[in-house]
């Protein structure tokens, strides 16, 4: 089959473009300058032309802290380009599978949200996601809505990296503990849009298929959690460990307000896509092999 990913630059289109090719599929990814999502013209040309038998929405505007500032700007793109994209995805009679995120939440409920809980963001950010996804669901009957969280892989810009960059640049780190979320690998998004990408092309509108599905890393994690696992690794491969000290949100104000327990149930994934959270350690692990290289008792232990 082939597919088209929008958002050709980011961590989950450019694991997805590395992917689908492995089950045999063509991927045509897009991106600005060539395709800007916001263009319903544009879009409906770039359909025209990749004649895809799936769409892919990976572009966002996923600047939290700066869509505060920018509301216009992200509801152009995470609003209005997602709408495009299902319009035209609808047109061509194609199904579209969209990303979007645990921040649509406002996370004071106490344990994981299913995905038949009532969105309810905080910031401009999760509002222009929220209405996204809604403008999608509307737009297209045959429209899946992944909705994921703390996205990391070896490129781009992302929480995991950040904890690299200032472990080697600092003595102590101090990391916010009172959030809780799941990290979620690029590579492991791809693998799990690669597994239900056979059935979204061949189900009809109405299948249960379709609709909103929530998909993270597990198991469950702080910020802080995720930065101790981070750090241990990295040290295991020669990085610097700084020391780690636990905060709370009000020792580190951000211009946008995030959930402080934004965690997904993800059962109904694996009850109708047999879809399971992967474990993010061990993709934390294949990641700094990538980047660091392996740990290094394994290195020397190679013969
Ligand atoms: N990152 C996270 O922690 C996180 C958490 C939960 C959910 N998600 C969701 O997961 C999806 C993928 O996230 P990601 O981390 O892979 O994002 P990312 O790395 O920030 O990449 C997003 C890509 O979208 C492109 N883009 C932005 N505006 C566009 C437009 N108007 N037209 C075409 N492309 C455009 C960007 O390109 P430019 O370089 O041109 O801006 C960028 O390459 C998004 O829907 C995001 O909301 C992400």
């Amino acid at each position: 089959m082939r597919v088209l990913v929008a958002g050709r630059q980011g961590q989950l289109a450019q694991a997805l473009c590395a992917r689908l090719p492995r089950d045999g599929h063509a991927v045509v990814a897009l991106g600005r300058p060539e395709l800007d999502i916001a263009d319903a013209d544009g879009v409906a040309r770039a359909l025209d032309a990749a004649r895809p038998d799936l769409v892919v929405n990976a572009a966002a505007y996923t600047a939290v802290d700066r869509a505060e500032d920018e509301p216009e700007a992200a509801f152009a793109v995470n609003r209005d380009g997602a709408a495009n994209l299902a319009r035209a995805a609808a047109a061509a009679g194609v199904p579209l599978l969209h990303l979007s995120t645990d921040y649509v939440f406002d996370g004071l409920k106490g344990a994981p949200y299913v995905e038949t809980d009532a969105p309810n963001p905080l910031g401009i950010y999760g509002r222009s996601k929220a209405a996204g996804e809604a403008a999608v669901l509307a737009a297209h009957p045959r429209s899946l809505v992944l909705r994921t969280a703390w996205v990391c892989s070896a490129t781009g810009a992302n929480f995991m990296r950040t904890m690299l960059r200032l472990a080697a640049e600092r003595e102590e780190l101090r990391v916010v503990a009172d959030q809780l979320g799941a990290p979620s690998f690029a590579e492991d998004l791809a693998d799990a849009i690669a597994a239900m990408a056979p059935r979204l092309v061949a189900a009809p509108a109405g299948d249960a298929a379709f609709g909103i599905f929530h998909l993270t890393g597990a198991p469950h994690a702080s910020w802080h959690g995720f930065a101790e696992a981070i750090l241990a690794e990295a040290a295991a491969r020669g990085h610097p460990r700084p020391r780690l000290l636990p905060i709370t949100t009000g020792q580190y104000p951000t211009k946008a307000r995030r959930p402080p327990d934004g965690r997904l149930d993800c059962a109904r994934i694996a009850r109708l896509h047999g879809i399971r959270p992967a474990r993010w350690r061990g993709s934390l692990a294949r990641c700094l092999d990538i980047l660091l290289g392996p740990p290094r008792g394994e290195k020397e232990q190679a013969p």
